[in-house]
This record gives C-alpha cells, structure tokens and sequence, in this order.
C-alpha cells in the first residue's frame, strides 16, 4: 500500500463525490482545501487522472520524515531523491498546510550545484501549474506537515490532468452553443462518474447512458470517454444535427468505438420505442431557465421550471431499468434575501420513485447569475410508486 496525496480543482465538494463514487474502497481524509490523502496500491491509482474530471494532480508520498527533521537534513534527503532520479533536476517544492519549512527551491538548487549538477526549478501555486508539469515532466514535490503523527510526508507527483485534451473537447468540437450554456467538460465527467459510480455499487455490465436535454453532447462526450453507450436528444433540431456531428468528430478524433444514438424528442413526453433497452443512467443538464432573469421575474420561472422538471421526470421512468441513477443539474439563484430553487421538487419525486442519494452540491461559476445544484437520486419502481 502507498500513500497518495490528491489536489482537487476549486469544485472540490464535487470532486470528492467523484473520487468516492468512482473509489468507494479508498477512505479519503482531508488535511486542505483542497488537498486529501488515501492509501491504495501503487498500481491501482494508474488511470485515475484519465478517469477523473475534478482532481487536478495526484502525489505518491515517497518519503515520511519526523517532523523534528532539521531542514538542513531535509533539504539534503530532497537533494538526493532529485539527483536519484534526474542528473539536471527540473523541479519545483510546495508545502502545503501548518508548520512549514524554512526551506526555498534555491536552498534545494544550491545544495544539487555543491553536488557538481546543474538543476533548474520553478514556483507557482499547485493548482495552477498542471500545464507546465504536464509538458515538462517536472518533478514535482509536495511536503505536508502531518502534525498530529509528528511526520512530514514528501510526495511525489503522479499524475497530472491532461488540460489540452479537455481543452480539445472544450474547443475543437464542431458544434457549440454558448448562448444557450454548454456544461464544462469536467462537470459532465464528474457527473457521469458520479452516477456510474453509484451504479457499479450495486450493478455489473456496461450501463446505457442517456442525456435528454443533450444540447451539444458534453455529456454524452464525456460519457464516451468511459466507453459507455449512448443516448441523447434534445427538442431543438438544430442541437440533435449538432449532437450527432460531435459525436461523430469524438468518436474520430479519440477512436472510441461505443452505440450511440441521438434524437429529437421532448423530455417530457419520452418515446420508448426509441431505446432498444432500458436505461441505467440519465445525466443531464436541463433547461435552466434564462441566463440572467430579473429579481422579479423569479417566482415565475421557477414555477414553470419546477413543472418542465416533475413532467420530465415523470416521463423518465417509462425508460429506467430498476436501481437506475439520474444525475441532474437544478438551477438555483440565491439572492440577498431569498433563495430560488428547485429544493421543493426533492419530496415530491420521492413519491415517484426518486430517492436522492447524496446531498446535492452546488457548482457556481464566477459572476453566474442562476448557479447549478447536481442531485442525484436513485430509481427504484418498487418503492413508493404512483
Ligand atoms: C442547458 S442546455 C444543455 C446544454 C448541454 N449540457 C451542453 O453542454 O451542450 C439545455 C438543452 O435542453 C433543451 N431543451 C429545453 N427544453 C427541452 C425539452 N422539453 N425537452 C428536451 N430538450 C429540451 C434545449 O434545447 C437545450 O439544448
């Protein structure tokens, strides 16, 4: 077994229903923000960071030291870790937490030239350097002072997300439609592994996919790339046209070889002669009313929201196989004095067969007037039905 140190994005309530769905054997433990620590086999965290949407860099801890470790003495056990691995050492030293070091990525630079080798290093912020580590292949360390055990673990990056590639399927899909609102890729990752998650707990075989407000096909993209099978459709054509040439330039571009269908249906009036088989997970991201409403417009839209959503999920158990998993974006607007949501559905779908699961997390962009609220609720026929 192995210690990991794993650094969630700024989502980091999303994240970690991600990590836990996705890895429910591994017992995260926070010591930051956004910083957590687990312990599994090296091996088994391998694919993690081509798996996860919300971690945005992984560190295997190579060394434990007792914290009454002088830094002169740190200093030279990080020197000779760098110098083990590299004769020109790029790398850069973060310590995270209380009781940090009096210890600079100059002490270490000065000690590797006192060695006769050169080294180079660079300083930023963890979170926001996963660009430079990933195309340098710098080594980077990460010391966190564990008080309460008296040790210091030095970690060493693993895993580093891959910000091109999510900035490919960002960009570079044929289609967008950013009037309407496209969900960010590592939400529909975190979505969709959140609810895969939930249903492998209980479920083996392939799960079919379904997005019935598919807009542009984020979901069904990121979807894809677990190798799922997929269904999308939406009630404007001109998404369904755009849905399906995404997919198509996705499955080209990654050479993703899933089913996938897309159609133009409303999600309140479902066809099931549409789907060839049940359906184990819809994740989705419905219309969430205007972008930018006026305070009094909210009443309003919420309660036609509220009937567009009961009317849709309604119509989502005449496809769901038993023990499916929706996961579902709500809009919520909090304002001075009064919060808007969707929270007084949660009852009501109860008694159609909707349980929630977890407690919904709210993922808010910066300046965004409606934010997003992610529930996910488990299916079952057999209890509470109408
Ligand atoms: C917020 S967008 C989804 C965006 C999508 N997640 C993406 O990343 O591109 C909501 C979509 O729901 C569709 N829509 C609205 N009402 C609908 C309905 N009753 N049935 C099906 N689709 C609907 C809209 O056309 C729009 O494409």
């Amino acid at each position: 077994m192995s210690k990991f140190l794993i650094l969630f994005g700024n989502t980091t309530l999303l994240s970690r229903l991600e990590f836990e769905a996705t890895y429910p054997n591994f017992f995260l433990e926070k010591l930051d923000e956004h910083l957590f620590i687990f312990e599994c086999e090296s091996a088994e965290a391998q694919d993690m960071m081509a798996i996860l949407g919300g971690t945005v860099k992984l560190f295997e801890v190579v060394k434990e030291f007792n914290n009454t470790i002088e830094d002169k003495e740190f200093i030279e056990e990080i020197v000779a870790l760098l110098l083990s691995q590299s004769n020109e050492p790029y790398f850069n030293l973060t310590q995270i937490g209380k009781g940090q070091r009096n210890v600079s990525n100059s002490d270490i630079k000065d000690l590797i030239k006192e060695n006769g080798k050169k080294s180079r290093y660079f300083s930023s912020n963890p979170s926001e350097s996963a660009l430079l580590s990933h195309k340098s292949k710098a080594t980077e360390l990460l010391s966190y002072n564990l008080i309460e055990d008296s040790k210091i673990l030095l970690a060493q990056i693993k895993g580093v997300q891959d910000i091109d590639d999510w900035t490919n399927r960002d960009r570079n899909k044929p289609y967008a439609d950013r009037k309407k609102g496209m969900l960010p890729p590592k939400v529909a990752r975190m979505m969709v592994n959140a609810a895969l998650g939930l249903w492998q707990q209980k479920n083996t075989g392939k799960p079919l996919v379904y997005d019935p407000f598919c807009g542009t096909g984020t979901v069904l993209l990121e979807a894809g790339m677990r190798n799922l099978n997929l269904y999308g459709s939406d009630i404007d054509q001109q998404a369904v046209f755009g849905a399906r040439d995404n997919l198509a330039w996705f499955k080209e571009e990654y050479k993703v070889d899933v089913e996938s269908k897309v159609f133009y249906m409303d999600a309140s009036h479902i066809n099931p002669e549409e789907f060839a088989s049940k359906v184990d997970l819809i994740v989705t991201e419905p219309f969430l009313g205007k972008q930018t409403p006026r305070d009094n417009e909210l009443a309003n839209v919420f309660k036609g929201l509220e009937k567009m959503y009961l009317g849709s999920f309604k119509s989502f158990a005449s496809i769901l196989n038993e023990g499916a998993i929706v996961a579902i974006v709500f809009p919520r607007v909090q304002l001075e004095k009064r919060t808007y949501s969707l929270d007084s559905l949660i009852d009501k779908l109860k008694a159609k067969g909707y349980n929630l699961l977890v407690d919904p997390v709210i993922y808010a962009r910066e300046g965004a007037r409606v934010a997003r609220q992610i529930c996910l609720f488990g299916f079952s026929r057999k209890e509470n039905n109408t």
